[in-house]
Formats: structure tokens, sequence, C-alpha cells
């Protein structure tokens, strides 16, 4: 069985085509990688990559994180600056004993000796939205208008799981601040035996229930990938609520061994892409877990 799953709209052609990949005997790595690549490259999507949010002094940080489900190695890069591809630092890195996730500096060094290509990641677009933001900067920061980071899950046919995310993280964060993507465990978790997890929304939220992690946790523990990622999200956000908090921007996506896909979130609707064998499609989960397909033109706004 192949399966592939990733989050939000803007990933459904990359991931359209690394399904395709995977029906001709690609491994779910460079399943995960083309998918994420497609999103990062595009500037149309002003979370991720090319184009991405700026902090607030105006420089677009990636965060990124690669996992290979097989070896339970990763590889990530935070807060680094201009690699144009921060998932193939990711997937680079993922190959290490050590040194295997870089910040600032040392990742853009680490991408310029292994001849990958930098760019300046701002576009005119992202640069008047944080001209437009800058005098009114909120004080509580939410991801931008319901979307974040590209999450990519695949299974190949030889049964072999990999996780890839990417995301410029918050709209406006404090410069050197780093989100859930690029933390194992947080923003994405994959093991062969149980299965793969990845999370998108605010990751000061999400990083305090180690939601993906948790997930993969609760698959090791017999629940589908459905009951498991609404078991971790209901879980963290009644812990919020209980102390008072908002847990309303949080989402997750999960896959089995078998191919199974899960999703949960705490929005009104988080629409995701998957393909199974050989049927693929865009659906959308509500707050009560329930998924439904949905075309490419609902949710106007929402990418
Ligand atoms: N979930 C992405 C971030 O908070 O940076």
């Amino acid at each position: 069985m192949i399966a592939i799953i990733g989050t939000w709209k803007m990933c459904r052609e990359g991931l359209m085509e690394a399904h395709e990949m995977l029906k001709s005997g690609a491994c779910a790595a460079d399943a995960v990688t083309h998918a994420v690549v497609r999103v990062e490259d595009d500037p149309a999507y002003c979370s991720v990559g090319y184009g991405g949010l700026p902090d607030r002094d105006g420089h677009v940080m990636t965060d990124a994180a690669f996992m290979d489900g097989t070896s339970l190695r990763m590889g990530g890069v935070m807060s680094a600056e201009n690699i144009k591809n921060p998932i193939l630092a990711a997937r680079m890195l993922c190959g290490r004993e050590i040194n295997c996730l870089l910040a600032g500096r040392g990742a853009e060094l680490f991408a310029l000796r292994h001849g990958l290509k930098m760019r300046d990641m701002r576009t005119e677009a992202s640069m008047r939205r944080w001209r437009e933001a800058v005098p009114e900067r909120p004080e509580r920061l939410t991801a931008y208008t319901g979307h974040d980071t590209v999450c990519v899950l695949a299974l190949d046919e030889n049964g072999r799981l990999a996780a890839g995310v990417s995301t410029s993280g918050l709209f406006m964060k404090d410069p050197g601040r780093v989100g859930d993507s690029p933390l194992i465990g947080s923003g994405f978790y994959a093991d062969d035996r149980f299965g793969a997890a990845a999370a998108t929304g605010l990751g000061e939220d999400i990083m305090r229930g180690c939601l993906s992690y948790e997930t993969v946790s609760r698959m090791k523990r017999g629940e589908s990938p459905q009951q498991a990622c609404e078991g971790a999200l209901r879980e963290l956000a009644a812990r919020k609520i209980e102390l008072g908090e908002n847990a309303d921007n949080m989402s997750l996506i999960a896959l089995s061994p078998d191919g199974r896909f899960g999703a949960a979130t705490t929005l009104p609707c988080f629409p995701f892409a998957a393909a199974r064998g050989g049927e693929s499609g865009l659906y959308a989960v509500d707050g009560n877990g329930l998924t439904r397909a949905i075309s490419p033109d609902e949710l106007a706004g929402v990418d």
C-alpha cells in the first residue's frame, strides 16, 4: 500500500505529483521532499519558503525538518535565512549521526557548503505585508489567517514512512523565535512500526503537548490514526482550557503503516490533501473530527 497526506490546500498539487511518484516506485523520502519543495518554491503561498511571512525585523526566517521512519533519524534547520529550499537542507542533515539540527548561520553555511541554492526569500508581496503590519503589531500573534506549516507524510511500497515540514513561522515573530516545526516530537514524528504524524498551527501551543509524538504513541497503543489525532488534540486542548487559555489554533495529520490517514483540528475547518492506493482527494475536517471531501474552490481565502 502507498499513501500520502499533507496539510492545507497549498500542498495539493505537489502531493498529487508525489502520489504519482510513489505509484511509480519512488521512496517515501523522495515523495515527501518533492511535495514540500513545490510549496516552498511557490510565492503564492505566503507562510512557507519563498515569499514567506517576515519576522518583526522584516526577515523571512525559515524552519524545516525531515524524518526517516525506518532509521528514526531526523534533520532540521531553524531560523535560517536565504536557503531556497529549507527542506532539502533538512533532508541532507537527516543522514547525519550528530549535528543534524542546525540553527541560523550554521544552517546557512551548511546549505552553502553542500551546494544548495540560496535566494533572497523576500518578495514584494511579503514586504508589503510586513510594512502594513509594522505600525499595528498585535499583542497576541496567531498563525496567518489559519494556515502556516506545510507538513507531508508518506508511505511507500516498501513500508517506509517519511515526514517533512516547512514554514516561515509566525508572522511578525520576534527575531530568533522558533516554533514546533523543526522540533522532533512536536512538529513531526515518524516510525515505520507505528505511524507518522505532523502538526500545524500555533507552535507555542503544539510544543506543550509534543503533539506529533503523542499521536504516534497513541497509534503504537492501538488507536487508529483518526482516533490518535483526535485524542492527542482533545487532551491538550482540554488542559489549555482548564488553564484558562485558548486552544483554537492546532491541527494534526497522521498516517498509519497500513496507509490509513487521520486528521483533527481545533479550528472550525482544516483542509488537507491525501491519497491512498490509486485514489486521491482534497478534504476538510472540522472540530468534531468529521471529514468531508471538498473542491479546490471551497474555503476561499484559505490556502
Ligand atoms: N507551526 C509553525 C510555527 O508555529 O512556527
